[in-house]
């Protein structure tokens, strides 16, 4: 019989085994992002340490993961007293402040080379200092006021990326300072679940951030993704193991970098994005590297850091009243911005598709003034809950088109009115629809509708389609808006003499434009297709149509069986092509375009499942020796294998010539057969 010492024994062994595996899984999931085992895996040990502890609750620790699911409320957050004071950065907006800064850092330290600096993001959350003593987790504080803050040590311990104990030998007493997070994707996750439980929606990630964290129920902080990045030190007390006693003042590394891999290696989640730059030619490269990374970046960052990197120097140059001289923020463009909802009007779109979108008080955001920003439906309106006259959100991050984040509810006037879709068409008045199960609502007044004319022409003219240079979107207007233009066929009706009377056209320009109109009269039968705008049929599916049917008239008379055979073509494109062709209207369209003299040209049908590359998905890379890709494509599509961009598990070659990059090594790792142009040729000969 086992003795109930023995299985106390036993369970104590298991207990720590379980907490550092746990511990392990979490770091390589929320630190290194590359986790070992499945989400059930892991649940799997966690509630195995649940049970043990439950069964023994002598062996719960603090350092546990366990621990990490929230204790009991708090009444208020304690004080804290920093140590060693929170300080703030200064501010530089452009060039000029930073070459100053940097002048000032090397006059300060009588620098005859160029200083080298850490480059770090500035990372838009809250800075927060987690103490550590004898390499354990024991307390969080908040910056507060810079020298006194408040104690979060129960929300702090559950954000599964810190780590509660330090891998390796460390000071005894150890502050970690850094900045609390919400990737974006997690705070519209939370702002959705606050919505659907009718609770306050989030401002913006780090207002989420910030509320998660002065929670006074940690159990509720456990249920926020929050997330931690180190950038720097607090207090440091007592030697490392075989060293002379550490301190602030002689901290056991000798470089800010040298102090970010040293966390790092502690187990401390450390952002990427860090390098040395010399001089201020180097950090406006960093900075200006990170403006084009920054919409790319799962999280919110404000501007970047830069910090001599040198402790010695940092030591020598010190700090004027809160600020340190050795260290800067080079601050972005702000990417939100409030401002007023004015009213709210709708877009009619090429395929009628109604469009609400805000009309704003002018406001500065993302670099640029924004007076318009999209509502995308009639839901994301409901969904949004904003009305006209409220304070919103807005937000333009890169060269996205900027949209209404949320409303600010506190700000809400009296007098806020619903958006109602309306029932007409702004434009030419006929009934607006919206087919119960789609979230965008139509215009039906298809080619009759102004809005929907002047852009079926604009999509037509395009260089991927007709390809008619010199007729942009002005003229298109007045054409349409003089009652001269309908249809596409109507421009090729158009003569020198008209074209010459209207604004902002001169003679020559109007013959330029009858020529180029004309010379568009043969194009090859996809683009032909494609420049028709029949809804779903984008240029590679007009590419294929052409390919599978060989004219016009064979397309155009296909049954919906006969489209599904088209490689890509499902029942919803094959529906939408069949529906479009049967419309009268359309027909006629097509006749008048023959009649003025638009001759599509023909194809040889290629059947796809016959020769050796029928069917068969290629991706091209790389300069090859003689072809170039164009041309390399288009021999793959006539004998009837199809070209895709990027490489996944359905892509049967990969043809890879000179400075192939990720797509040969990806195809390499899935095992992909990769040709060289001889390759391809031979094959396609064979
Ligand atoms: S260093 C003595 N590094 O910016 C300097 N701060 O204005 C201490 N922040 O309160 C801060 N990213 O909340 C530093 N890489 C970074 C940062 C960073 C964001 C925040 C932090 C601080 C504020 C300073």
């Amino acid at each position: 019989m086992v003795s109930g010492i023995d299985r106390e024994n036993e369970a104590m062994q298991r207990a720590a085994q379980l907490r550092q595996e746990l511990a392990q899984h979490n770091h390589r999931y929320y630190v290194l992002d590359d986790p070992l085992i499945s989400d059930a895996e892991y649940d799997a040990l966690f509630a195995e340490l649940v049970k043990l502890e439950q069964e023994f609750p002598l062996l719960a620790t603090p350092e546990s993961p366990t621990q990490r699911v929230g204790g009991a409320p708090l009444a208020a957050f304690g004080a804290v007293r920093h140590a060693v004071p929170m300080l703030s950065l200064n501010n530089a907006f452009d060039d000029e402040d930073i070459e100053a800064f940097d002048k000032r850092v090397r006059d300060g330290l009588e620098a005859g080379a160029e200083v080298e600096y850490a480059c770090e993001l500035k990372l838009d959350g809250l800075a927060v200092s987690l103490r550590y003593e004898g390499g354990r987790f024991v307390r969080a504080a908040t910056r507060g006021d810079g020298q006194t803050g408040e104690d979060i040590t129960a929300n702090i311990r559950t954000i599964r990326s810190i780590p509660l104990t330090l891998a390796g030998p460390v000071p005894e007493v150890l502050e970690v300072r850094g900045e609390v997070l919400l990737f974006r994707k997690d705070f519209e996750r939370l702002n959705d679940a606050q919505r659907e439980a009718g609770e306050k929606v989030f401002i913006n990630p780090r207002n989420a951030a910030a509320g998660s964290l002065r929670q006074l129920d940690p159990r509720i902080t456990a249920r926020r993704p929050l997330r931690f990045f180190a950038y720097g030190w607090g207090e440091i007390r007592g030697g490392l193991p075989g060293a002379a006693p550490a301190s602030v003042d002689a901290p056991p590394f000798g470089t800010h970098m040298g102090m970010l891999d040293w966390l790092q290696e502690l187990g401390m989640p450390v952002n990427r994005e860090r390098q040395l730059a010399k001089g201020a030619a180097g950090l406006l490269d960093f900075y200006r590297r990170v403006e084009g990374l920054r919409a790319s970046l799962p999280y919110d960052i404000d501007g970047v850091v830069y910090k001599v990197d040198a402790i010695e120097a940092q030591r020598r140059l010190g700090y004027v009243s809160r600020a340190p001289r050795f260290a800067i923020a080079h601050k972005f463009a702000a990417e939100e911005a409030t401002t007023e909802l004015l009213d709210i009007e709708v877009q009619v779109g090429r395929t009628g598709a109604i469009t609400p979108v805000a009309r704003l008080k002018p406001v500065f955001v993302g670099g640029v003034t924004v007076t318009n920003a999209t509502l995308h439906n009639e839901d994301e309106i409901e969904r949004k809950d904003v009305r006209i006259g409220d304070t919103v959100v807005v937000r333009r991050a890169g060269d996205v088109i900027p949209e209404v984040v949320t409303p600010v509810l506190d700000k809400r006037p009296a007098g806020a009115r619903k958006f109602v879709m309306p029932t007409h068409c702004p434009v030419c008045g006929s009934a607006i629809e919206r087919p119960e199960d789609e979230s965008i609502a139509r215009c039906t007044g298809g080619l009759f509708c102004a809005a929907q004319r002047k852009q079926a022409l604009w999509h037509a003219a395009q260089r991927r389609a007709l390809d008619i240079e010199g007729l942009g979107e002005k003229l298109i207007d007045q054409l349409v808006e003089r009652g001269r233009v309908h249809t596409l066929a109507d421009l090729y009706t158009l003569t020198e003499e008209e074209l010459a009377g209207l604004e902002r056209m001169g003679e020559k320009s109007a013959r330029n434009l009858v020529e180029a109109i004309s010379a568009t009269r043969t194009p090859p039968l996809g683009r032909f297709l494609f420049a028709l705008g029949i809804r779903h049929v984008g240029e590679s599916t007009a590419r294929d149509l052409a390919r599978h049917f060989g004219n016009l008239d064979a397309v155009m008379n296909a049954t919906e069986t006969e489209l599904l055979a088209v490689p890509d073509v499902g029942p919803v494109v094959a529906a939408s092509i069949h529906r479009f062709f049967a419309e009268p209207h359309n027909r006629q369209v097509v006749a008048d375009l023959l009649r003025n003299g638009v001759t599509p040209g023909t194809e040889t049908v290629v059947d796809r499942t016959a020769g050796p590359i029928g069917g068969k998905i290629f991706v091209l890379t790389g300069t090859l020796p003689t072809l170039t890709r164009e041309e390399a494509a288009d021999l793959i599509r006539a004998a009837g294998g199809k070209v895709t961009g990027s490489v996944s598990k359905k892509t049967h070659y990969v043809v890879a010539g000179a400075d192939a990059g990720s797509k040969l090594a990806k195809a390499q790792e899935l095992g992909i057969a990769v040709l060289d142009e001889d390759g391809l040729k031979a094959l396609l000969q064979s």
